[in-house]
């Protein structure tokens, strides 16, 4: 266990699984007190769990985090529970679909706009008061696709680049009531969504995503949790209104540039972490 969120809640939505399990668990190892946020389908009760029986404090919530009553009821249970708020993790969102426009569905375009966009906007909208209070920080997932779109999953990255500039936004007005607002943003992780078996990536997406970083490989959910605890943390006291890339290169990456990779480049670090629900995401669109 380290100290690094000593005394610190959070709440981190998404928090069931893929990069959202990895954050809790590891703001949990380092003392924060956890609300594991999502959908009542997500694995949310085990993530809980799994915190709780490493030593660790949280507590589930389950519901539409895009719905501002339930976004309110995730914030007035830590506060009950905990006594204040310090930390919100907009992790929450969804990748249902790939396509060109053309065959882009309206149903999947609208899921999209819910799930990563409304519910950054109605939990920050909820968490701001308690945040003001505690003078604690805002931490939104963008991703470099935010940056520079994502061929067949147009809307994806558009609502990514959404993310970056409603976290500057957020950064700039909300210093005046001392609160930070940041934004972490991954490459490819090895969640469900980079897996053919489990995600809407076919065979040639999935390669070209890994070949475009400068790594190679995909990234670990761990390894965008410590960028995560980083920013959340008070080691990043003047750290406000930046997006943190943690995508292997991909950024500047040229062409198929991960094939050219070294060896110890294209290893994923075992990580600390026990994490039992990486690729449990859920990749189409729920009803
Ligand atoms: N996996 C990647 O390669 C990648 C790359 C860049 C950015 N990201 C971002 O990281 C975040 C996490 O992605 P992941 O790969 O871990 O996916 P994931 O599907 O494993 O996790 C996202 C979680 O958010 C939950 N969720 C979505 N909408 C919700 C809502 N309205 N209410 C409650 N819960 C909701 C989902 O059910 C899921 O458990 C996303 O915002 C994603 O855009 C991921």
């Amino acid at each position: 266990m380290g100290n690094r969120l000593e005394g610190k809640v959070a709440i981190v939505t998404g928090g069931g699984s893929g990069i959202g399990e990895a954050i809790c668990k590891k703001f949990a190892k380092e003392g924060a007190k956890v609300v594991v946020a999502g959908f009542s389908e997500d694995p949310v009760e085990e993530v809980t769990r799994e915190i709780q029986e490493e030593g660790g404090t949280a507590i589930p919530f389950t519901g539409d985090l895009s719905l501002l009553a339930n976004a309110q009821g995730c914030v007035e249970l830590a506060v009950k529970q905990y006594g204040k708020l310090d930390i919100l993790i907009n992790n929450a969102g969804t990748f249902p679909e790939t396509n060109l426009l053309s065959d882009f569905s309206e149903e999947a375009f609208d899921y999209l706009l819910k799930n990563n966009i409304r519910t950054a906007f109605v939990m920050s909208k909820a968490a701001l008061p308690e945040l003001q209070k505690t003078k604690g920080n805002i931490i939104c997932a963008g991703s470099e696709s935010g940056a520079l779109g994502i061929a067949q999953n147009a809307p994806y990255g558009g609502t990514k680049g959404f993310m970056h500039a409603f976290a500057k936004g957020l950064a700039a007005e909300q210093a005046q009531k001392g609160v930070r607002c940041n934004v972490v943003a991954p490459g490819p992780i090895d969640t469900g969504w980079t897996h053919k078996e489990t995600g809407p990536m076919d065979e040639q997406m999935e390669q070209m995503v890994t070949q475009g970083t400068l790594m190679g490989r995909r990234g670990t959910p761990e390894e965008v949790a410590n960028a995560y605890l980083f920013v959340a943390s008070d080691e990043a006291s003047y750290v406000t209104g930046a997006i943190f890339p943690v995508d292997g290169g991909t950024l500047i990456a040229k062409g198929p540039a991960g094939d050219m990779a070294a060896q110890n480049m294209k290893q994923q670090p075992k990580g600390e972490l026990s994490l039992q629900h990486s690729k449990d995401s859920h990749t189409s669109v729920r009803k």
